[in-house]
């Protein structure tokens, strides 16, 4: 039974024999075979053809041997169904053509028929759960409203948030607006993967770490316990954001069964501050993953040994894996976790 998988038990904070495995970005461009993939297509026609989708899934399931698998999708296809135009540009990352700044723009954005529009991540779903026949958990995913709403104020990625901060000191109204309707397709969105049968779903708010503690409750927290509220308890739901090391506590209000963290945090001591019900996710530099295995081996059981006996625990990198870190550090960090045993 899926239930009794290493990752589920632990994301509900049952006990397990050793820390269960996966990594943010474990599908992606530190393995060659990705690449082999990416030649052929752009990636938003690997994103919308559910067999190429489920291809690049399997790919750490198949190679790295992780105990979890996450679908091969993007936070930004919200933006897009609800009206956006997104490109991906080699070397420059996501681009909305037309970077929301006013009301306006605001309106112009519509709830589609979620279903309809993001079909193609359900039926990939589907494909995944084929091939996977029950043999580890699959994560489903979502943009939290915040981060969605930075890509879509700034039209991409962003070191300082100027655009997105002004956008929500000076027009804090037209902000709300905008994340009640990423919430509404949000929920909706993950409402489907849940139904197109994933087993677990992880929200990621990347770049909460720009906002203030009064920011990140009005502008993040309050649309993360809607989605939370509106989804209901169907499967467990992992929230991660790049700003955990503070804001855990605050977190752990919306009602998330995992708390994701990022890896300035003693991810021990944090445990302190969290209800004993929520599981811990983390928190590992994924820098780390660049030095020399033996350094791999004791930062990984250093972090294990600290975590014995303190509940609900998954092994994770505090933020993804980097695109140049060597394929064979990351499979010996897998081999490595799961020699470990409590
Ligand atoms: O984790 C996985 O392996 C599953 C797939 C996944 C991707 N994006 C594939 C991807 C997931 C979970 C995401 C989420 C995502 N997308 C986030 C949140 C996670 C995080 O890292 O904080 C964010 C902020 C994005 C937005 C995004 N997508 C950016 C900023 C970029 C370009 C820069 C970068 O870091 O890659 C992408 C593109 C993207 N998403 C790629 C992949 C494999 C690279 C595309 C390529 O092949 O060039």
């Amino acid at each position: 039974m899926i239930q009794d998988s290493l990752f589920l038990r632990a994301a509900l904070s049952k006990p397990t024999e050793r820390p269960p495995v996966w990594m943010m970005r474990q599908a992606g461009r530190f393995m060659k075979e990705y690449w082999a993939i990416k030649e052929k297509y752009t990636f938003m026609e690997m994103v919308k053809t559910p067999e190429i989708a489920a291809d690049v899934t399997m790919l750490p399931v198949d190679l790295l041997g992780i105990d979890a698998a996450i679908m091969f999708c993007d936070i930004l296809v919200t933006g897009e169904a609800l009206g956006s135009e997104l490109n991906f540009h080699a070397g420059i990352g996501p681009k909305f053509t037309q970077p929301i700044r006013i009301l306006a723009d605001i309106q112009k954005l519509e709830i589609p028929d979620t279903q309809k529009k993001l079909s193609y991540v359900k039926d990939m779903i589907q494909i995944v759960q084929s091939r996977l026949n029950g043999k580890i958990p699959l994560i489903g995913f979502a943009g939290a409203p915040f981060t969605v709403l930075s890509y879509l104020v700034e039209g991409g990625s962003s070191k300082d948030f100027k655009e997105t901060k002004l956008f929500l000191f000076n027009h804090p109204d037209w902000a709300h607006e905008l994340l009640r309707k990423i919430t509404v397709i949000t929920i909706e969105y993950l409402t489907m993967q849940i139904e197109a049968g994933v087993d677990a779903l992880q929200l990621f708010d990347s770049w909460a770490m720009a906002l203030s503690w009064d920011d990140y409750a009005e502008f993040s927290h309050r649309y993360i316990v809607e989605i939370i509220q509106g989804i209901g308890n169907k499967v467990p739901i992992i929230s991660f954001c790049k700003g955990s090391s503070v804001f855990a506590p605050k977190m752990a209000e919306a009602g998330p069964q995992v708390i994701s963290v990022d890896w300035n945090a003693n991810l021990s001591e944090l445990r302190k501050s969290i209800p004993n019900h929520i599981a811990l996710q983390g928190n590992l530099d994924p820098s780390i993953l660049y030095a020399d295995k033996k350094v791999i081996k004791d930062r990984i059981y250093r972090l294990f040994d600290s975590m014995k006996g303190k509940g609900g625990y998954i092994f994770n990198l505090g933020h993804g894996i980097m695109p140049d870190i060597p394929f064979e550090n990351v499979k010996f960090a897998v081999e490595t976790i799961k020699e470990y045993s409590w």
